[in-house]
């Protein structure tokens, strides 16, 4: 069974301009106070403290927006209120998503000396037309001299990249991906461009702008990503994410695959925990930065969905963040959390009839989806969930 984990979210939701495809919770705004952001965030993290069970944290995330855009004081703050409530393991991993921008490498000094340990480059592409097509402010020789400065600061690092884009040739990508592979990375994530609702890209999508690639190519893109992946020996240990060795593996992304518990601070951050009460707990945040700061001014709380997580949720939790693992869901460590085993649930029925397809394996103590599965798990997790009601048996 896997080792509890914990972990802490912060939101920074600011971007110097916004990606024509991202549909995170992001914004650009000509002045931020920062001294209200940094006490806000100090409040939101003290009343979260307040809720959870004592335990000890094991990674922190820094997500955005833009958090390399944060002043490293405030990131120093938060990082030493951390310390000051919970027990911190002694490995803990302390990350930060960084734009590869000239402004922000020059902060990657002082933000390692703030604490950060890992950092999460957005390189995207190492191509200029297709980073001037993704809407980037950046050029691939700003990447390479960010992916340079980040190598020399942190201990850990990661780089992001989007492919099997709209004009990109299978040829191009591996080319490229070539050229990813000997960064001398540890761990990489690769995402497939998806277009999102809401975002420039789909309404440019929807007027015939341009026209993404079939479900087959797709498939083929990503088929050949794994394979080349695993010839530089990089484990694709998720759909998305590719590390040299489990140690490079991003400790806090493992907190939301494996189902463990972690909250989350600034606006939209979710988290799920068990509460000093011993239920476990969903809470969310506003999206918008300003609702957010007026709940904490308000209410000394940035929470705005409180609720308890019902018996179905986390049976629904455990499996569609699991199966995106190529290590799948410990069958003791599913019972552990849900109360029941597995083989003697309602799901063992659709789950007997995806292995019988292929989609699916159940052995040595583990559920597991089978390559063919990955490509489809969306329609895995709904025939799972449509077939039983999910009720303990
Ligand atoms: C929170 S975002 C990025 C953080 C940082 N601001 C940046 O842009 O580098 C995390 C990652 O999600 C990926 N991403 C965002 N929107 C995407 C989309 N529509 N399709 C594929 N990948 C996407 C990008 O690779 C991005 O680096
Ligand atoms: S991709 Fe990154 S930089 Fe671009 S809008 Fe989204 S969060 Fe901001």
């Amino acid at each position: 069974m896997s080792p509890s984990l914990f972990g802490i979210y912060v939101h920074w939701p600011f971007c110097v301009s916004k990606c024509p495809y991202c549909d995170f919770n992001s914004h650009v705004r000509e002045t931020i106070d920062m001294s209200l952001w940094e006490s806000s965030l100090v409040a939101d993290l003290k009343v979260a403290y307040q809720q959870t069970s004592q335990k000890k944290v094991t990674s922190v995330f820094f997500g955005g927006g833009t958090p390399s855009t944060m002043p490293p004081k405030i990131v120093n703050t938060l990082i030493n209120e951390i310390y000051k409530h919970w027990d911190v393991d002694e490995n803990i991993e302390i990350t930060l998503e960084a734009n590869p921008n000239s402004v922000e490498c020059e902060k990657f000094k002082n933000l390692s000396l703030a604490g950060i340990n890992r950092v999460s480059l957005g390189i995207q592409s190492l191509n200029d037309q297709d980073l001037s097509f993704l809407g980037r402010t950046h050029r691939s020789i700003e990447a390479y001299d960010a992916i340079n400065i980040a190598q020399k600061t942190f201990k850990r690092h990661s780089f992001d990249f989007i492919y099997t884009l709209p004009n990109q040739s299978l040829a191009c990508w591996e080319n490229e991906l070539e050229k990813i592979l000997n960064l001398g990375s540890s761990h990489l994530s690769l995402y497939q461009l998806t277009i999102e609702k809401g975002t420039p890209f789909f309404l440019q999508h929807a007027r015939g702008d341009f026209s993404m690639k079939t479900d087959d190519q797709s498939a083929s893109f990503f088929e050949r990503t794994r394979e080349m992946a695993r010839s530089y020996g990089f484990d694709a240990y998720e759909v998305s994410n590719f590390a040299k060795s489990e140690t490079e593996r991003c400790l806090h992304n493992l907190t939301y695959w494996r189902a463990e518990d972690y909250i989350g601070i600034g606006p939209g951050a979710h988290g799920r925990f068990y509460n000093k009460k011993g239920q476990r707990w969903f809470e969310r945040r506003h999206r918008a930065p300003e609702k957010w700061l007026e709940d904490i001014k308000e209410k000394g709380n940035g929470a705005h969905v409180s609720t308890v997580i019902s018996e179905q949720e986390k049976v629904e939790e455990i499996l569609m963040m699991g199966l995106r693992l190529s290590e799948g869901i410990c069958l003791t460590d599913f019972s552990k959390k849900t109360g029941y085993a597995l083989e003697e649930s309602p799901l063992k029925q659709p789950i007997k009839i995806l292995e019988q397809e292929n989609l699916l394996s159940l052995q040595s103590n583990r559920l597991q989806t089978t390559p063919a599965g990955l490509q489809r798990l969306d329609g895995v997790l709904s025939f799972i969930f449509n077939y039983a009601e999910n009720k303990p048996a």
